[in-house]
């Protein structure tokens, strides 16, 4: 099975990732803008591993977004990227906006075109699944 997970330099997806990696998961596409919340460092114990690799790209980024689904061929995408500190909300509310909104909707619309055109059998398989909470 190949994973996209987006976000996975912050706290929970690079969890996701160490936990995964060689035991439910064959590979790892990382797709992370590197914002003050992504940490490489949370990554260096699966770097080395040939099942991992990762891209520095933004989730608002379409032509990335679709070029990452094309190249990859993921049968799950785990969609984590997000502004997720509340407070910071309050002074830079644009941020929010793009990512968790217009990167969300990206996402979403990416996946699709992506999941039309795969064959019957992964199509049924394929998931997206969109890990948020309130402030996303
Ligand atoms: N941490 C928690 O306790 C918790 C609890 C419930 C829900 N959640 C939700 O789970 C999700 C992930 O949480 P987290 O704690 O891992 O977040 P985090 O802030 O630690 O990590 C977010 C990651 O997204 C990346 N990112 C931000 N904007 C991006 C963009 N435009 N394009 C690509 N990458 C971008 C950042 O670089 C970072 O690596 C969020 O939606 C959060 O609200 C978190």
């Amino acid at each position: 099975m190949k994973i996209l997970i987006t976000g996975g330099a912050g706290f929970i997806g690079s969890a996701v990732a160490r936990a995964v990696i060689g035991k439910s998961v064959d590979q790892i596409l990382i797709l992370d803008k590197l914002t003050y919340a992504g940490n490489l460092a949370s990554l260096r114990p699966v770097a080395d591993s040939p099942l991992f690799a990762f891209l520095q790209a933004d989730i608002c980024d379409a032509v990335a977004v679709a070029r990452a689904f094309e190249d990859f061929q993921p049968d799950v995408v785990m969609h984590l990227a997000a502004e997720s500190h509340v407070d910071r909300s309050i002074d830079g509310p644009t941020a929010f906006i793009e990512t968790n909104v217009v990167g969300t909707f990206v996402m979403l619309r990416a996946a699709l075109d992506y999941w039309r055109r795969l064959d019957r059998a992964r199509a049924r398989a394929f998931r997206f699944m969109h890990i948020s909470t309130d402030e996303v």
